[in-house]
């Protein structure tokens, strides 16, 4: 395939998506996986390297073209000011793309921007049938057990490809075809571009059919073929909430066994969503309930989960991570997450440390073999090697206008229920006492003791109380 040049890629995504119900979230910027719709399906195109690619947007086009710009800097957004049909749509493509380049030719390819199953492998088996039969169409269609409201793919007495016959203007026989029109094409350009001339809107829909293009060429005995999708799911267009998570699903199969293909434990699939871009490395155990987002990246022999939300975090090797929100942080390699834990941006744990149960950090870093085991806050701290922090502590990083920091040096060992009023610095190997609050630095070695002294008042129950307490009193 890569000797194949492709022209250009289109992608359709002017139409509103009235079926998404939302007035926030054009459809396809919805998302699934990572992605948006949008994203699917241009990260699929791009892999086959097209010299343009351009996405015709329409109703909320600046929102549409401020995503593209984010997530292919390299696309071009081409306005359709009013939706006159696919045809009209991919004409204006044309046209500007003829305007950008000095004329197209070549091979053109037309997608849907709301079918984010579509594999870049089936688009470029579908590219390499057009190019090796010299088609001036080919399209990809899919057999579909309910095909109401699709082209249907009409065929002559030896197969071949006469025409596409959408829905709504169908007869009875056409609407018992069971083979689609999936609305991805490869066209020869200047044959394209001399179709696209020719439509009319004499259709039951009152558009230009980029479907009739199909019938332009063959009756002026071109060559049309089409190509059969390996799997009918890849060719499913989203319109509503509810063919977007089962979409969703789909996609969530395929992608757990990939990584499963590739080495990595999922207990559970059906609860395991792992978005596109996460990376897993051979002997990941996933356990069941686990969500990996963004750029997660998890390290050889790690075990995530039960329950637990990564995103945009780095797992070593054979850490341990279960029950846990982690949020942009860094799991070292052998440290232990969990349960009830949450890291939040900036959390870096050294190797072999520990952050344990109902403990929250952000921004911080625990060094090697440090221990943040129980019912603990740091925050904006940094935190030696091997030290321990006492259940309770918190780092009172705010002081209601500004954060700030606190250091703790190696082998310390902070007591319990200690207040570190930041900004403070805790030198190596220094102690400070269970319950204190701790002002001022303490100096390596040292103990740091901030509390008030005990005192017992002899005699108080006897004196207030009569000497006994409320409850023998009432039995
Ligand atoms: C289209 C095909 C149909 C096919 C089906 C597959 C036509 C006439 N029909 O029907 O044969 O079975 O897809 O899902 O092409 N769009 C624009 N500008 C427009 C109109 C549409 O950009 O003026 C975009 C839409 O945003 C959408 C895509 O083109 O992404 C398809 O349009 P849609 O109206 O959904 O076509 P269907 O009726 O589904
Ligand atoms: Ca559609």
């Amino acid at each position: 395939m890569s000797d194949v040049r492709l022209g250009a890629v289109i992608v359709l995504a002017a139409g509103e998506g009235t079926r998404m119900r939302s007035s926030r979230t054009p459809k396809v910027l919805h998302e699934l996986l990572g992605r948006t719709l949008l994203g699917h399906v241009v990260a699929a195109d791009r892999a086959l390297d097209p010299d343009h690619l351009v996405v015709v947007v329409g109703h909320a086009r600046d929102q549409v073209t401020a995503h593209l710009e984010l997530i292919d800097p390299a696309a071009h957004a081409v306005v359709q000011e009013e939706q006159r049909g696919t045809g009209h749509a991919v004409r204006v493509a044309l046209e500007a793309l003829d305007e950008m380049t000095g004329g197209v030719d070549g091979t053109v390819v037309v997608v849907p921007g709301d079918a984010p199953l579509l594999t870049a492998a089936t688009l470029r088996d579908l590219v390499a049938e057009h190019v090796r039969t010299g088609a001036a169409t080919t399209l990809l269609s899919a057999h579909l057990d309910d095909a109401t409201g699709y082209g249907r793919v009409v065929r002559d007495d030896s197969g071949g490809v006469v025409a596409i016959v959408e829905h709504k203007d169908a007869d009875e026989a056409t609407r018992r075809l069971t083979e689609v029109n999936a609305s991805v094409y490869a066209f020869d350009a200047a044959r394209l571009r001399t179709a696209l001339g020719q439509l009319t809107t004499d259709n039951a829909q009152g558009e230009e059919y980029l479907t009739d293009v199909v019938a332009l060429h063959r009756s002026g005995g071109l060559v049309v073929s089409a190509h059969l999708a390996p799997d009918a799911a890849e060719t499913m267009g989203i319109n509503d909430r509810v063919q977007l998570s089962h979409a969703r699903r789909l996609l969530r199969d395929r992608v757990v066994e990939a990584h499963q293909r590739a080495g990595v434990t999922v207990v559970d699939p059906a609860t395991t969503w792992i978005d596109v871009q996460v990376a897993l490395e051979p002997d990941v155990e996933l356990r069941p309930g686990c969500q990996l987002h963004g750029t997660t990246t998890v390290a050889a022999g790690a075990v995530i989960g039960p329950d637990t939300t990564l995103t945009d975090t780095q797992v070593g090797e054979d850490a341990v991570v279960l029950k846990a929100h982690c949020d942009g942080a860094v799991v070292g390699p052998e440290a232990t997450v969990g349960p009830y834990t949450y890291l939040r941006p900036g959390t870096r744990l050294g190797r072999g440390s520990k952050a344990g149960g109902f403990v929250e950090i952000k921004a911080s870093t625990v060094g090697e073999g440090s221990k943040v085991p129980h019912l603990a806050y740091v925050g904006d701290a940094v935190i030696g090697d091997r030290s321990n922090i006492g259940a309770a502590t918190v780092v009172v990083n705010y002081d209601g206008r500004a954060k700030h920091r606190t250091t703790v040096g190696d082998d310390v060992r902070i007591g319990s229920d200690t207040m570190l009023v930041a900004p403070v610095t805790i030198g190596d190997g220094a102690y400070t006492a269970a319950g204190s609050v701790i002002t001022n630095d303490v100096p390596a070695g040292a103990l740091g003791v901030g509390r008030a002294r005990q005192r017992n008042i002899e005699g108080w129950v006897t004196r207030k109380r009569g000497g006994r307490t409320d409850q023998e009193k009432q039995s």
